[in-house]
Order: C-alpha cells, then sequence, then structure tokens
C-alpha cells in the first residue's frame, strides 16, 4: 500500500535523523588567551583581542603583554568542535563572545577571514553568522588546515597528492580591519605579503586563562605568568 509505504519512509527517515543527532555532538575547549611569538622581539608575547571594527565586527589586535594589564573579556577565546562517532574532529571554530549591553545578551563569533581582491593579506575577523574559516591547534599551535598545495599541479593531470597540510601563515600587519586602521593578525594567502608592514610571525600559541568569570576577582591574576 502506498500509505504504509510513505510511512515506512518517514519511520526510517525518523530514526536515522535520531541517529545521526546521536552520532553527532558539539563540544568546546576553552576559556584560553591566544599569545604571538615572533622572532621580532617588539611583538612577541603580544596577547590578541577583538578590536571593534564595525557593528558585532571585531579583528584580533594585538593588545599588549602584560598579562595582568590586558582586557580579559576581549582576549578570551573557545575552540568549538564536533564529535561525531566518539571521534573529536581536527578543526573547529575559534569563537569570542561579544556581549551586548554589558551581558545582558551574548553573541558567540566565530573566526572567519576576511579576504581583499587586491592584496594577498587577508584578515581574520571575528562576525555573528560569519562562515566560520576550519582551524585547529597542534599542541598549543593554532593553525589552518590546508589544501593540496596547486603549486605541485602538473597541466591536465589530476593530482594524486591530495594530502592537507597545516598552515600557519600568520602575520602582524598594519591593516583595515573595516574603516579601522589597526596594527592586527593577518592571514597572507601565500607567498611574501603584498603589505610592507607585515611582521612574520610564529603562530599564536593557546595560552591557558586562569578562571575568571566573575569580572571583578582580579587577586588571582598576576601570579599566572610570573613563574
Ligand atoms: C568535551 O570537552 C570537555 C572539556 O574539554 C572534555 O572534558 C570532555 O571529555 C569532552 N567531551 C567529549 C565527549 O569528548
Ligand atoms: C619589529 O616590528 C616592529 C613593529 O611592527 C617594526 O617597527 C620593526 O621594524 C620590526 N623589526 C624588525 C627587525 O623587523
Ligand atoms: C604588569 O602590570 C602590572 C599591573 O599594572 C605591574 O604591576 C607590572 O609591573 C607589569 N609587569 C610588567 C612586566 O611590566
Ligand atoms: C574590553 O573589551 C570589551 C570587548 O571588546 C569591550 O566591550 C570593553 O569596552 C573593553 N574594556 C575596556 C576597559 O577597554
Ligand atoms: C554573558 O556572559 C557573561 C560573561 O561570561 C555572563 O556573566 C553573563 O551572564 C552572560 N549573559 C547571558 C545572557 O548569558
Ligand atoms: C560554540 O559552542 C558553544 C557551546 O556549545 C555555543 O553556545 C556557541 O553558540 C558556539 N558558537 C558558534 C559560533 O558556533
Ligand atoms: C605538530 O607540530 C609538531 C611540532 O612543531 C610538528 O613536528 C608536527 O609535524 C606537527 N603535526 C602535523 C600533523 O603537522
Ligand atoms: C603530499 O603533499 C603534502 C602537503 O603538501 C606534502 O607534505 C607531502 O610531502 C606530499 N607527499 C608526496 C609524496 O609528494
Amino acid at each position: 500500500m502506498k500509505f504504509t509505504h510513505i510511512a515506512g519512509v518517514l519511520a526510517t527517515l525518523t530514526s536515522s535523523t535520531g541517529v545521526l543527532a546521536q552520532q553527532q555532538t558539539n563540544n568546546q575547549t576553552g576559556p584560553f588567551l591566544l599569545k604571538l611569538t615572533s622572532t621580532n622581539e617588539t611583538l612577541n608575547g603580544n596577547y590578541l583581542g577583538a578590536c571593534h571594527a564595525g557593528a558585532a565586527i571585531e579583528a584580533l589586535c594585538l593588545i599588549g603583554k602584560n598579562i595582568s594589564t590586558i582586557n580579559r573579556s576581549a582576549a578570551t577565546f573557545f575552540w568549538n568542535y564536533t564529535i561525531y562517532d566518539g571521534q573529536p574532529s581536527e578543526s573547529g571554530s575559534l569563537v569570542w563572545t561579544l556581549q551586548l549591553s554589558g551581558g545582558i545578551m551574548n553573541v558567540s563569533e566565530p573566526l572567519s577571514v576576511s579576504y581583499n581582491p587586491g592584496t594577498n593579506v587577508a584578515v581574520p575577523m571575528l562576525t555573528p553568522g560569519g562562515v566560520a574559516q576550519q582551524v585547529g591547534f597542534n599542541g598549543s599551535t593554532l593553525y589552518v588546515p590546508g589544501y593540496p598545495d596547486d603549486s605541485n599541479f602538473k597541466y591536465g593531470e589530476y593530482p594524486t597528492n591530495l594530502s592537507t597540510t597545516q598552515l600557519t601563515n600568520w602575520h602582524a600587519c598594519w591593516l583595515f580591519a573595516g574603516s579601522y586602521y589597526y596594527n592586527a593578525l593577518a592571514w597572507v594567502t601565500s607567498g611574501a605579503p603584498h603589505n610592507p608592514t607585515c611582521q612574520a610571525d610564529e603562530a599564536p600559541e593557546q595560552d591557558e586563562a586562569p578562571e575568571q568569570n566573575e569580572a571583578e576577582e582580579d587577586e588571582d591574576e598576576e601570579d599566572q605568568e610570573e613563574a
């Protein structure tokens, strides 16, 4: 009978949806801070923090090296990932929480990358509903999973090596984030940066964020990095 057939299909759809929901779950690590390491001492040790670039849009600015004076709410990040069939994903999204009106409403913003056709210097931005750039951590080092390296492609030959690499093309550059001119984290797609102010960085390192859920709880802050 048609009806029973449809009912059977519906039952199958419903149960497979149930199975999917069971297999994939979301999880999060954090809070943590992100610290730049660089061979350039001026930049080395700077923390990254969200800096205003438009309505609910932020870039990742260099906000100083002293953990006890940086703006912790700007500098606190999380990493969202999925667990599928018990296996955690290697990459996920870096997220930051925008607090509106002092926390009356919180917006979770993933890191996405804003490209400009005139330069190879792209700008990592935090935007609500942005298409998250997949990122992962190798140990504490932030990387972007890279797709097959097209510098090895051969004319008319389908590439055989489709493996991914961990790209760490991070730089600190003076750049435009919206209409703001900032010294901020940049992503250089490939080659030497088009923007001469860019300084090569090692990848940002995940730095443990001391527990600090209450805004006024400042007492333990200074002990974190002094040892
Ligand atoms: C989710 O993340 C927490 C904190 O990192 C961890 O303790 C927990 O084991 C994770 N859950 C799963 C199912 O992996
Ligand atoms: C280090 O970075 C600073 C700030 O961007 C820059 O002014 C300086 O020229 C850099 N030093 C070197 C050796 O590149
Ligand atoms: C960091 O800031 C604190 C508080 O202002 C200050 O006491 C300390 O000397 C600073 N540390 C460094 C290395 O500048
Ligand atoms: C700290 O950063 C948050 C988030 O960017 C911002 O709303 C707040 O105004 C900043 N606080 C100070 C004192 O700059
Ligand atoms: C927003 O986040 C802040 C800091 O974590 C928290 O104190 C506040 O309760 C949150 N607000 C809501 C509506 O969840
Ligand atoms: C990140 O994960 C948290 C906890 O699961 C969730 O509340 C938040 O909406 C997620 N953010 C994004 C941008 O997916
Ligand atoms: C992770 O980082 C280590 C140390 O830098 C490196 O040896 C290793 O190759 C990296 N893992 C991958 C998968 O690239
Ligand atoms: C395949 O590509 C990866 C990433 O570009 C590279 O590390 C690896 O050496 C390549 N393997 C071969 C056999 O060419």
